[in-house]
């Protein structure tokens, strides 16, 4: 029951999107995102669920947390809604926590994630978005404060990813081995 929050923000603001749209387009970045999750589970917000290219990603199980309970997925074999929230909290296998800000914050307080794979974007964002920007600085100040780096940085197309663990837990080996084959291989 390892949870991992994956997520790549922007340098200095920290801003994951504008609006429903994240403001840079970097396809190394969606590739990392789908080696680490891909054939596992993840759990996201309704608002980044319903962005996914037809409400969709491919080989992962979703679970989609909406306070809608009669909100309807696209793909009720692979897909699920979860109404609440603490019904995550003994799940069995490794859950990715996939955003958007509300999710993160929500799992950061609450269900404090063992594993954060932290990935940062140093270029400049698409301002031109329309939209509020959203920003997850206080998952990060949480971050620095409870989590460990244990990795170095890898750098691929000006994004740096690292991996936290949470001070004091002890966390498979498996996960972190398959999440560094996931950076490395590209
Ligand atoms: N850069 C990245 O790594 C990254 C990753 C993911 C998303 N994003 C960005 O993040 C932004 C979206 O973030 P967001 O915070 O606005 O939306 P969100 O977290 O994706 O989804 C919000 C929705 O999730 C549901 N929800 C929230 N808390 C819940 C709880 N405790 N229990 C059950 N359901 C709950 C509600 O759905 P209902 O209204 O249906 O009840 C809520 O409206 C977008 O800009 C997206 O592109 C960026």
């Amino acid at each position: 029951m390892t949870k991992i929050a994956i997520w790549c923000r922007h340098k200095d603001d920290n801003i994951i999107g504008i609006g429903p749209n994240i403001p840079w387009h970097i396809p190394s970045d969606f590739k990392r995102f789908r080696r680490i999750t891909e054939n596992a589970s993840i759990t996201c917000g309704q608002t980044t669920y319903e962005s996914f290219p037809n409400r969709t990603l491919p080989n992962r199980k979703i679970y989609v947390l909406t306070f809608d309970e009669n909100y309807e997925v696209s793909d009720k074999k692979n897909h699920f809604i979860v109404n609440d929230a603490k019904s995550l909290k003994d799940f069995e296998e490794p859950l990715y926590v996939c955003g958007g800000a509300s999710i993160y914050k929500m799992f950061m307080q609450k269900m404090a994630p063992d594993v954060i794979v932290d990935s940062c974007f140093m270029g400049d964002i698409n301002s031109s978005l329309e939209g509020i920007p959203v920003d997850i600085s206080e998952c990060i100040e949480s971050m620095k404060k409870n989590y460990t780096k244990v990795s170095p940085d890898y750098e691929e197309d000006n994004v740096i990813t690292t991996i936290w663990v949470k001070k004091g837990e002890f966390v498979s080996q498996e996960v972190l081995k398959h999440i560094t084959m996931s950076i490395i291989n590209n």
